[in-house]
């Protein structure tokens, strides 16, 4: 058992701790992740305890590039090989049937395995130093919201792993788009940081499928996810002008809104109305609002475009945990 946890910036050291068998926070450019090596299924187990994630929830495996994927697919279709040449390293996730090399509690048993190649130029560099992949989720107890610097990790995680590999905020803030291919079409199991617009540009229309609630299929966003402790209710584009307002209320807005009652508490996402920019500073407000003295927390809703998307499905998602009466809670 870990006591200490150290943050820092020594890739060696995260390095080395990976390469005994434990787990280390890394930096991605969507959101920190929880690391083991994916090859061995003691490493991973560690990952499943320290999260209390459900063995039901499979987990991405991390590589650097295309070729190392490869390695770990029985099979890549050719519509997500583009869409990796295209968009990794990135925030993009492929599904695809898994090699033998990899234990099947990395997927939960399932028949494919969720590849990635991150873009943060430390999860590059430490996936070049190791000579096996890193199965990472995000590195949040599960259910509750994902990670965007080392100090949110620190927070939940201290004493649980040996180290917090620093790689300041993450620029992407919402996490990867997973797509996998059934039936001749490419399908998106999760909105995330790579914008579907992109995706269909280059290979089509896609197919959306995002809410599967028990062994899913694919990704598994729980309907109930990403949620506060606190209450979180969705207003739509903007606050009614009519709605009383009691108690210390926390506002999530897309860009700054003057005339809020002097009790409500305001996070603007983006001052110039920029969805990228929103979807960086996403969780971060969504954290310093379940920290801060309220009882409430509303949110506007954004443009449902670009990464717009992804930022709504987040909100939606959370306000569902708080009216969820299910075990998906952790
Ligand atoms: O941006 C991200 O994707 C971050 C960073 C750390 O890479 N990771 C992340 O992992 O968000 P996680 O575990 O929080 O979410 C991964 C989702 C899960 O909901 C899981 O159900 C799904 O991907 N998934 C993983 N492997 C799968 C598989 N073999 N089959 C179907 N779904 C899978
Ligand atoms: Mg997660």
């Amino acid at each position: 058992m870990t006591n200490i946890t150290l943050i820092g910036t020594d890739l060696s050291a995260a390095a080395g701790y990976l390469q005994q068998g434990a787990c280390v926070a890394i930096p991605t450019e969507t959101v920190y992740g929880l690391a083991a090596n994916a090859l061995d299924a003691a490493a991973v187990v560690r990952i499943f305890e320290i999260k209390k994630r459900p063995a039901f929830d499979p987990l991405i495996v991390h590589v650097a590039d295309l070729a190392h994927a490869l390695h770990y697919a029985d099979d890549f279709p050719e519509p997500l090989r583009r869409l990796a040449e295209n968009f990794w390293p990135g925030p993009l996730t492929l599904l695809v049937p898994k090699s033998a090399l990899i234990p099947d509690l990395v997927c939960s048993g399932l028949p494919r395995v969720a590849l990635r190649a991150p873009a943060h130029p430390m999860a590059q560099a430490l996936l070049r130093m190791l000579d096996f992949p890193l199965a990472a989720p995000s590195a949040n107890p599960f259910g509750y919201i994902s990670p965007t610097t080392a100090q949110h990790v620190y927070n939940q995680l201290q004493g649980q792993i040996p180290y917090i590999l620093d790689g300041g905020p993450s620029p992407v803030g919402v996490e990867s788009t997973i797509a996998g291919y059934e039936a001749g079409q490419v399908v998106i199991y999760r909105l995330g940081g790579l914008a579907l617009e992109a995706i269909e540009q280059l290979v089509g229309p896609v197919r959306t499928n995002l809410n599967q609630s028990s062994n899913p299929a694919a990704p598994g966003m729980l309907t109930a996810h990403y949620a506060p402790r606190k209450p979180l209710e969705l207003v739509g584009a903007s606050l009614p002008a009519h709605r009383t307002i009691s108690g210390r209320t926390g506002i999530i807005t897309f860009k700054k809104r003057a005339g809020l009652p002097e009790n409500v508490l305001q996070i603007a996402l983006s001052e110039t109305g920029d969805l990228a920019e929103a979807a960086k500073n996403l969780f971060a407000a969504l954290r310093t609002l379940d920290d801060a003295d309220i009882d409430l927390i509303l949110a506007e809703t954004v443009p449902e475009e670009g990464l717009g998307r992804a930022i709504n499905d987040r909100l939606r998602r959370a306000a569902a945990g708080n009216d969820q009466t299910g075990s998906s809670q952790a």
